[in-house]
C-alpha cells in the first residue's frame, strides 16, 4: 500500500515538473515578445515551428505531404502547407487548430473539399487555395469562417455551373471584396475564361447551362492557356513572411494584368520585358520591392512608377537602358536602392534628369550608373560625366568620389546624412484596403 503510494507520488511529481517546465518555455517565448530570433522547432514531416512578433507558425511547405499529420502542434496561428501533394481535404481536418489565422494550402493537388473542413475555424482570416485542382465548391464550406477576408482561389479548374451558384453569390457580396478575386471559369466554353467575380450568377442555373455535357476539346483546339497575361495564373504568390509575387524567368514580355493589391515584393526579373507602360504598378500600392533586373527594357514611360509611394528598392540591373524619361522618379519619395548596372547608359544631356533627382535624394543608394556612349565618356561614372559638362570647378569634386572613376563601386551623393530624414513625407489617407502584415 505504502509503495503504491510512494509511486502515485512520483509519478505526480514527474509530471508536474514537466508541466512547469512547459510553461516555463512559454513565458520565456512570451518575453521574448517581438525579437526577431527564436527557437526553431522541429516535428514529423520535418516542419519548422517558429514565431514572429508573438505569433506562432508552422511551416511544412514543400513536404511530399498528402494530409495534415496528428501530432502537430494545435495553438499556431499560421499554417503552412504550401507546395505539398494534398489533394482531398476531409471534414474536421483543422478543427483542432482554434486559433489559426491564416491557412496557405496553395499549390497542391486538392481536387475535393468536404463540407465540414474548415468547422471551428472561427479565427481564419486568411485561407490560400490557389493553384490546387478544385471544380467546385459550396458557400457551406465557408460558413465556419464568419472572419474571412481573403479567399484566394485562382488558377483551378472551376467549371460553372449551378453547383458554383452558391459560392459565385457569395464572393459578389460587396463586402466581401477579398474573397475569390481573379478565379476563372475553366468550363464550360460559354464561359472559359470569365471571372467568378464578374459572372451573372442567373446565368449559372439557366437550363442551356445545366447539366450539359460539353465534351472536353481536344488538345489542339484547348484555348491557349493564357489570354492575355494574367499575373495570378502564370506568377505564385506567398503570404510569407510578406505578401510577394514571384514571377522570375517565365518568358514574359510585358508587366502581367492583374497583379493582387497587397503584393510587397514583385520578382519580375529574367524575362523579356521590353518597354514598361504607363501606370502598370497603380493599383499595387504596398510594393516596396520591384526587381526588373534581366530584362530587355528599352524604355521607361514617364508614368510607369506612378503610385509607387512606398518602393525601398528598384533593381532595373541588366536591361537595354540608355537614359531616363525626365519624371521618371518623382513618385518614388521612399527608395533607398536602386541598381542600374549592367545597362548601355548614354552620357548626353538626357541622363541630366536621372543624376539631377539623385542630387536631391541623397539617402539613394545606388550602383552601376557608368556611361557606355560616346566613346569619349565611356567607362566614366555618370557623375563625373555631369559634372564636366556643367564645367564645375575641382572643389565641387574633391568631396571623394573622383578616386573612383570607372564608378564600378556603389556611389553615394555627398556626406552620410540620416536617410530617414530625407526626401518628403507624402500625406497618406486611410488604406483603402487591409494588409495584413504577417512579420
Ligand atoms: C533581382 O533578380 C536578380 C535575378 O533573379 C537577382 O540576382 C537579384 O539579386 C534581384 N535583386 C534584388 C534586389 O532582389
Ligand atoms: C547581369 O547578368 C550576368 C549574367 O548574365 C551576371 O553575371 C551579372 O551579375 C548581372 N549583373 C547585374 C548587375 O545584375
Amino acid at each position: 500500500m505504502r509503495l503504491l503510494r510512494g509511486l502515485l507520488l512520483l509519478l505526480f511529481l514527474v509530471f508536474w515538473a514537466a508541466d512547469a517546465r512547459k510553461g516555463e518555455g512559454r513565458s520565456r517565448r512570451l518575453m521574448r515578445g517581438r525579437s526577431r530570433a527564436r527557437a526553431v522547432k522541429r516535428f514529423a514531416a520535418d516542419c519548422k515551428e517558429y514565431s514572429t512578433n508573438g505569433e506562432k507558425h508552422l511551416d511544412c511547405q514543400e513536404r511530399q505531404l498528402k494530409s495534415v499529420q496528428s501530432g502537430w502542434p494545435e495553438d499556431i496561428d499560421h499554417l503552412l502547407l504550401a507546395r505539398n501533394r494534398i489533394q482531398v481535404l476531409r471534414d474536421n481536418t483543422f478543427s483542432n487548430f482554434r486559433n489559426l489565422r491564416s491557412l496557405d494550402l496553395q499549390q497542391n493537388e486538392i481536387s475535393r473539399i468536404e463540407e465540414n473542413v474548415f468547422s471551428g475555424l472561427s479565427k481564419l482570416t486568411t485561407l490560400l487555395l490557389q493553384h490546387n485542382r478544385l471544380q467546385m465548391l459550396s458557400e457551406d464550406v465557408l460558413i465556419p469562417m464568419p472572419q474571412l477576408k481573403y479567399l484566394r482561389i485562382h488558377d483551378n479548374p472551376w467549371r460553372c455551373d449551378c453547383q458554383l451558384d452558391s459560392l459565385v453569390r457569395y464572393i459578389q457580396v460587396p463586402s466581401n471584396r477579398n474573397l475569390g478575386n481573379y478565379a476563372k471559369c475553366a468550363e464550360p466554353t460559354a464561359f472559359w475564361g470569365r471571372k467568378l467575380k464578374k459572372l451573372d450568377a442567373d446565368q449559372l442555373c439557366t437550363p442551356q447551362h445545366e447539366n450539359v455535357e460539353i465534351p472536353k476539346p481536344e488538345h489542339e483546339n484547348l484555348p491557349a492557356p493564357i489570354k492575355e497575361f494574367d499575373a495570378t495564373t502564370l506568377c505564385h504568390t506567398y503570404m510569407h513572411p510578406v505578401p510577394h509575387m514571384d514571377c522570375r524567368n517565365r518568358d514574359l514580355k510585358t508587366v502581367p494584368a492583374d497583379i493582387p493589391l497587397d503584393i510587397m515584393r514583385l520578382d519580375l526579373s529574367i524575362n523579356n520585358i521590353k518597354q514598361l507602360r504607363p501606370k502598370k504598378f497603380i493599383t499595387v500600392k504596398d510594393l516596396k520591392l520591384l526587381n526588373l533586373s534581366g530584362n530587355s527594357l528599352e524604355g521607361i514611360d514617364t508614368a510607369a512608377f506612378t503610385g509607387l509611394l512606398n518602393l525601398n528598392e528598384l533593381d532595373l540591373s541588366n536591361n537595354s537602358l540608355q537614359n531616363f524619361p525626365y519624371g521618371v522618379l518623382e513618385d518614388l519619395y521612399f527608395l533607398k536602392r536602386l541598381s542600374l548596372g549592367g545597362n548601355p547608359w548614354i552620357c548626353d544631356y538626357n541622363i541630366h534628369y536621372l543624376i539631377y533627382w539623385l542630387k536631391h535624394h541623397r539617402g539613394v543608394y545606388h550602383t552601376g550608373l557608368v556611361c557606355s556612349k560616346p566613346k569619349e565618356f565611356q567607362g566614366w561614372s555618370v557623375e563625373d560625366y555631369v559634372k564636366t559638362y556643367n564645367g564645375e570647378c575641382p572643389k565641387d569634386s574633391q568631396s571623394g568620389q573622383t578616386a573612383d572613376p570607372a564608378g564600378i563601386t556603389a556611389q553615394k551623393f555627398g556626406d552620410e546624412t540620416e536617410e530617414e530624414e530625407l526626401g518628403p513625407i507624402p500625406y497618406r489617407g486611410p488604406k483603402k484596403y487591409e494588409i495584413i502584415r504577417l512579420t
